[in-house]
């Protein structure tokens, strides 16, 4: 016979945008050893509230950089900070302007292309 597995872990999470007044929602998770934060994320979407902004590509490959967010006030990819019971708390990256949840824009800001750059580059025009 299997065994249930109570274990839960907690997370605050930094919702909203920069136009709203901070607010921290909290959230728990089943957690087994082993788990990452954005295991946790990605069940909170799934189970929870499929409107939490997070993004990911590689997961776990620690390739894709996309994931990073601050956890307990550090810089962090969330695909690799282990999970514990204790509450965490995961913000969006500081210094970056924020999108929404957990989301910032990452892009360097010379790779950044103007309002009347974009269409013609999208048409192929140098
Ligand atoms: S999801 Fe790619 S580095 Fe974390």
């Amino acid at each position: 016979m299997a065994e249930r597995n109570d274990r839960r872990a907690v997370l605050l999470i930094r919702r909203g945008t920069a136009a709203e007044a901070a607010r921290y929602e909290r959230f728990e998770v089943p957690y087994e050893d082993g788990m990452s934060v954005l295991d946790a994320l990605r069940w909170i979407r799934i189970h929870r509230d499929g409107t939490l902004a997070v993004r990911y590509s590689c997961i776990n490959a620690n390739a894709c950089k996309t994931c990073m967010a601050l956890v307990n006030g550090e810089v962090e990819y969330t695909c690799t900070a282990k999970l514990t019971p204790g509450p965490i708390t995961v913000e969006p990256l500081p210094k970056r302007p924020w999108i929404r949840d957990l989301v910032a824009d990452t892009v360097p800001d010379d790779e950044k292309l103007d309002e009347e750059e974009e269409p013609r580059k999208r048409n192929g025009a140098r």
